[in-house]
């Protein structure tokens, strides 16, 4: 029989850092001091910015170009030089306004310098040989989030963002830092590497969320640990990594969520001694089983080897109504068949709910479905705000009163 070749292969891709090293950095300020200046206003730009310049979306040299963003589109996969895949499914871009492309344009330069709104004379990095293209948002859109609905968060963003796209190679000047007292959780996929060799993991799974952390949720992580226990490993390490950027309005900010996924490791809820709680930089764009190949991805390139999936990772309701964007299992099947995640073993997992009958969290058994309670996350912030603690056994109890403080908090405001 004819034997099929391949020129496709995939491959244990190296990171990819655009943060100069230190010896550079003097010079290369003062060059940005010479160029044109894009001054990123919008959130979630300088933290994309935040995203390429520690190495998550490796194998990117910074905002993509549009030959790698019709591949991003149209293949959710990236083939670099050497004729490797690379899953990446969600564009990584800047968009900027006319008024800017031209001043980038006239200037003459071959590169110009980005700062942020909070200090806007002091660059933070350089794009090199710009290249300028169409921001078809609603094509972008359409693709991306399966909406061009102007109610979608992420929508909303891209719309009111500029009318073209520039690529670039990206250089780095300083490394991000927020001030905001949760520094310490930002650790690079370097940083990542470093601690899971420092402590010994033999594995590492990984907990991607953008919520507060109910039994549920731990039973789920908990499972995980018992199977990789089971399969042999001897120290399985349990990265919870929150989503640290732009979230939407009603999701739990960043410090509360925090805060509350502490207080579930101090009540042991989740073995202190072998989780290690961090922040993804990325922001959440609610783009379903397109999303969670990206939230997939970023953890590969940080060093973990399992990958923890349930129902409707990167969801959201439909901004007209209260059905599903995306088909709540859809996320957990795309992800076990995603191109350029092959080193990463994706661990589905089926529905937690609350078992009245128990009185804790347990997987969904459709048998006796009357036994079950669903606590969504609005229905959660309805006990919250109107003072009344969920079921017993829903949450820890230091846990849920970070969430009872802070929605009280926010009430009384
Ligand atoms: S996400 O947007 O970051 O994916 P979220 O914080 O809600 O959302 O969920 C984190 C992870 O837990 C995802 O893998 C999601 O599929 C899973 N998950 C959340 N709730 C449940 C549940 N009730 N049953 C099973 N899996 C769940």
């Amino acid at each position: 029989p004819a034997t099929t070749t391949t020129t496709t292969t995939t491959t244990t891709s190296a990171l990819v850092e655009l943060l100069l090293p230190e010896s550079q950095r003097d010079a290369a300020l003062a060059e940005a001091h010479t160029l044109p200046m894009v001054v990123l206003t919008e959130e979630t730009d300088w933290q994309w910015l935040h995203v390429l310049s520690e190495g998550w979306a490796s194998p990117l040299r910074g905002f993509m170009r549009e030959e790698e963003y019709l591949q991003c589109l149209h293949f959710n996969c990236i083939r670099d030089a050497d004729g490797h895949v690379h899953n990446q499914s969600v564009a990584i871009v800047l968009a900027i306004t006319d008024e800017q492309r031209q001043r980038i344009e006239s200037s003459g330069q071959d590169a110009f310098a980005l700062s942020l709104s909070a200090q806007p004379e002091r660059p933070v990095a350089i794009v090199r040989r710009p290249e300028f293209y169409v921001h078809n948002k609603e094509e972008r859109c359409a693709r991306q989030l399966g909406t061009t609905h102007a109610g979608h968060p992420y929508a909303a963003i891209i719309h009111r963002s500029g009318e073209w796209l520039v690529g670039g190679d990206v250089e780095v000047l300083q490394r991000f830092r927020y001030g905001d007292g949760l520094d310490a959780y930002r650790l690079t996929p370097r940083d990542l590497q470093a601690e899971f060799r420092r402590r010994g993991a033999d594995a590492v799974f990984v907990f991607q969320l953008r919520n507060p952390i109910h039994n549920g949720h731990a039973l789920l992580m908990t499972s995980c640990r018992d199977d990789l226990l089971r399969r042999g490993y001897r120290n399985p390490i349990l990265l919870v990594h929150q989503i640290g950027g732009k979230v939407k309005q009603d999701d739990v900010p960043l410090r509360e969520r925090i805060l509350q996924n502490q207080q579930v490791i101090e009540e042991g809820i989740l073995d202190p001694e072998t989780t290690l709680l961090g922040i993804f930089p990325s922001p959440m764009m609610y783009a379903g089983p397109t999303e969670v190949q990206w939230h997939a991805k970023a953890r590969m390139n940080a060093g973990c080897q399992f990958y923890i999936v349930g129902r409707d990772p990167a969801g959201i309701k439909h901004p007209d109504g209260e059905r599903d964007l995306f088909d709540p299992w859809h996320g957990k099947k795309v992800l076990q068949r995603a191109p350029g995640l092959e080193r990463l073993e994706i661990l589905p997992f089926r529905l937690a709910a609350y078992d009245k009958t128990a009185g804790r969290m347990a997987f969904f058994d459709p048998s006796r479905a009357d036994d079950f309670l669903f606590i969504s996350g609005t229905k959660m912030r309805g006990f919250a705000a109107a003072g009344e603690t969920p079921p017993e056994g829903f949450m820890g109890k230091r846990a849920w009163q970070v969430l009872a403080d802070y929605y009280q908090r926010k009430r009384q405001a």
